[in-house]
């Protein structure tokens, strides 16, 4: 064996530490990253500004309720996050007790009950685990709110998921509640985020006509809007000079026919990692163009197209598993409870565990899913899925764009 072919451990690692890089700092292009301006989206945080002015104004008299629509990554998440961080701040200076609260469904699987559990158990720790149902949560919920003196403005994100799993019953509680205790004050205020605005279909009339009062929809961005949110991210996130103008349209463009932000981020930081790779001092064209074949990697490949729907579903679980974790591997139980959802959300009826695991299997000789068995200390014996070609949330945004649901 040839002593000087064979790498030692950790040289990898320590030759990339290393190296000179063209970023100064990675966590602007981060997806948790809350940037504190938000261009093309100004005129939507100034509406939402006056449609809750009250709250602040005059606490107690309104609650208003406001819906928010708008394709994949057209910022409906980060809207409502700087919406309600300023929200709060500004009261706080003005000494009004107001919290906003973020709580993505599809964490909770959709379950009112679970999110309404989880808010109250981070006002009173010990909060029972069971005995209540959800309507009576929301009771116990407004009672806290009074006792403390506090607002709340709570967002639903990701509510598809919450229509899917609850109908109507969920939206209409909490639209309501508020109605059944006249004569005191209101302390909680709704934004309900939507991503398919024809979910409101399945609500009932008074609900729909509620939260129809005050829309925002969001659309799609332009190549020229994608530019600017990437100019601001670019700034602070590249070293000068190693990123020119034509490059970020470039970029801008790709991402343009989804007019979809985060995939312009996303692309922009992989096209900056090809760069540092080759030890290049800018980022060009064939980097950017890599990195885009890098982020869909499944679409191009043929077996995609032979996947089955529940095959496609299960994939599309442990995406999302995987996306919420930034684990490496999921486990095989955590990936099923995964896929169950997924199930319930495209209306398909889940498929018994020996059938499952057959399409894993599938999953796994075609190369997108890899399968290992676990080691000790993971919570007993399992066997751990991971996603080696792509990025979670590139298959998750694929599969998303790809399958169809029932209506
Ligand atoms: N106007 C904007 N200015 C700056 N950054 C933005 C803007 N719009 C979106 N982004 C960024 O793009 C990414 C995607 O936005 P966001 O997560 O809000 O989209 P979304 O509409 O919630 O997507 P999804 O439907 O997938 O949940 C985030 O990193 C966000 O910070
Ligand atoms: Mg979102």
């Amino acid at each position: 064996m040839q002593k000087n072919s064979l790498i030692a451990p950790g040289e990898i690692v320590r030759e990339a530490l290393s190296k000179p890089t063209i970023f100064k700092n990675e966590e602007p292009l981060s997806l948790e990253w809350l940037p504190t301006r938000l261009p093309h989206r100004e005129t939507q945080l100034r509406f939402l500004a006056e449609l809750f002015r009250s709250v602040i104004d005059k606490p107690g008299t309104t609650s208003p309720k406001v819906l928010i629509s708008g394709d994949i990554g057209t910022g409906k998440t980060v809207l409502t996050q700087r919406f309600g961080t300023d929200m709060q701040r500004t009261a706080k200076t003005l000494k009004v007790n107001l919290q906003y609260i973020h709580v993505n469904c599809r964490e909770f699987r959709g379950s009112l009950f679970m999110i309404l559990k989880q808010i109250l158990q981070k006002f009173t720790p010990q909060f029972p685990q069971r005995g209540f149902s959800s309507e009576e949560l929301l009771h116990i919920l407004l009672d806290q709110l009074e006792t403390k003196n506090l607002h709340i403005i709570l967002t639903l994100d990701e509510a598809d998921v919450l229509i899917a799993a609850e109908g109507s019953t969920s939206l209409y509680n909490l639209t309501r509640i508020q109605e059944e205790r006249p004569g005191r004050p209101v302390r909680l205020s709704l934004i309900i985020v939507l991503r398919e605005i024809e979910k409101l279909k399945d609500l009932d009339r008074s609900t729909q006509s509620t939260l129809q009062r005050n829309l925002i929809r969001l659309d799609r961005y332009s190549t020229s809007q994608l530019e600017s949110i990437l100019r601001e991210r670019v700034e602070l996130s590249f070293k000068e000079g190693t990123i020119s103008e034509e490059v970020m349209s470039f970029v801008a463009d790709m991402a343009a026919s989804a007019g979809d932000a985060r995939y312009a981020i996303e692309l922009v930081w992989r096209a900056g990692k090809y760069a540092d790779t080759e030890g290049s001092k800018e980022v060009r064209p064939e980097h950017v163009r890599t990195a885009a074949q890098s982020v869909y990697p499944v679409m191009r490949t043929d077996y995609a197209q032979h996947l089955n729907i529940h095959e496609k579903l299960f994939l599309l679980g442990l995406a999302r598993a995987l996306e919420r974790t930034q684990e490496t591997y999921a486990s095989m139980g955590d990936a099923e409870i995964a896929y169950k959802m997924a199930c319930e959300e495209y209306k398909e009826e889940p498929r018994a565990h020996t059938q499952v695991w057959k399409y894993v299997q599938n999953l796994g000789a075609t190369g997108i899913v890899s399968t290992q068995p676990s080691t000790a200390g993971f919570r007993g014996k399992t066997t751990l899925l991971g996603l080696p070609t792509a990025p979670a949330s590139a298959i998750r945004r694929w599969l998303e764009s790809s399958l169809v649901r029932r209506p």
